[in-house]
């Protein structure tokens, strides 16, 4: 008898295993020693797995676990959050950014609660109904919480799966989340999704790494293809890399002894929910009052004054797909001054400032001489 060497790995039949059982053992063998402990994976609640799987789409294990930590102190059920103040969320929130997603937790909160009992449904396309909730998350759910067979496809994923099998389909492509969905399907254990899903994120995260691989300690190494063609840094291949955008943030920091003119931003832009200084956007760095724009009618009110300020040094923040170049331009006047506000703004006190949901920027720029 002969056996097929080439062609789709897949559909090879090793002489004595069949591959997808010795990958499953070789990764299943790996994540026994090298998991790390972590608390999601102490849990089968869905609302748990939902809230950690949430905070990790937006930052990185260690980042992401003082977050889950406050979150679940503050909120240990889904009615808990579901009863929690859109402010308050924002705030513990504060740091991780993309703030769409925060607001759409409590909505998904409320839905939970009010449409299924407050049980996150055992379901994957009822999972993935629930606002926020796309393809990673509903698997995530409902191989953690319920041990249904969904793979969860992230970078991670892509990346081991890519350079395993040796497939060069690009991942910024509109079809390769389906095909490597597909591929993940079946190599998935029918028995144990959960423990699948899991090892092979904290493989990709850990031993498979983006940068610099370890693949001489790697159990994969001598049937691993990105490894025997020396491809480590060709695969996953992705060919479209995300357009930064440049923006300047001016802002004025009015202040009136202990307050300060804040409002809460909305609208499709970032920090949308978040409490904000005036601001002035430019399209390019500004240095001096008299270049910022006319339409700010504040302005007219402090040049008629002769108030100027010292503004504080560029602060860089740099967002997935925007990087922000942010000014502070400090004013202060008199304790009992009349002054009419942008619309929508107010006069906060500093102590209450502090508890409100701020841009990291504002929160750093105000924690050096205010909290
Ligand atoms: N990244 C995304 N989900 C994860 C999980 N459950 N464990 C570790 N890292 C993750």
């Amino acid at each position: 008898m002969s056996y097929k060497t080439e062609g789709n790995p897949l559909t090879n039949i090793h002489p004595y295993v069949h591959l997808k059982e010795l990958i499953f053992q070789l990764l299943h063998d790996w994540y026994r020693i090298h998991q790390r402990d972590l608390p999601w994976r102490h849990t089968r609640d869905p609302y748990l797995i939902w809230l950690s799987e949430i905070i990790l789409q937006q930052t990185r294990v260690n980042q992401g676990l003082p977050y889950y930590q406050q979150f679940t102190d503050n909120f240990p059920s889904v009615q808990a959050f579901a009863e929690a103040d859109e402010n308050e969320i924002l705030r513990l929130w504060q740091g991780l950014g993309y703030y769409s997603r925060a607001r759409n937790m409590l909505k998904t909160a409320r839905e939970v609660v009010k449409e299924h009992n407050g049980a996150f449904p055992a379901d994957f396309e009822a999972l993935k109904k629930l606002k926020g909730i796309g393809d990673y998350t509903a698997s995530a759910i409902a191989s953690f919480a319920f041990k249904l067979p969904a793979p969860v496809v992230d970078g991670n994923v892509f990346r081991f799966l890519s350079r395993l099998l040796g497939i060069d389909t690009d991942i910024s492509s509109g079809g390769a989340r389906k095909s490597f969905t597909e591929i993940a399907r079946q190599l998935m254990p029918s028995d144990q999704p959960d423990i699948f899903n899991q090892a092979i994120m904290e493989f990709g995260a850990l031993q498979c790494k983006p940068v610099a691989p370890d693949c001489e300690g790697c159990p994969f190494s001598l049937i691993c293809y990105a490894n025997k063609h020396n491809l480590q840094t060709v695969l996953p291949v992705k060919t479209k890399k995300t357009k930064v955008r440049l923006r300047h943030l001016n802002y004025i920091v009015l202040m009136r002894g202990d307050e300060i003119a804040m409002h809460k931003r909305t609208g499709k832009d970032v920090w949308n929910g978040l409490f904000e200084f005036i601001l002035a956007e430019t399209s390019h760095s500004i240095d001096t009052w008299d270049d910022f724009p006319d339409t700010l009618h504040d302005l007219k009110y402090f040049q008629k004054k002769g108030i100027t300020s010292i503004p504080s040094e560029m602060i860089t923040h740099q967002l997935s797909h925007q990087k922000l170049l942010i000014r502070f331009w400090p004013v202060s006047v008199p304790k009992n001054s009349r002054i009419e506000l942008p619309e929508g703004f107010a006069f906060y006190p500093v102590s209450e400032i502090e508890h409100l949901p701020k841009p990291v920027a504002i929160n750093n720029y105000l924690k050096k001489d205010f909290f």
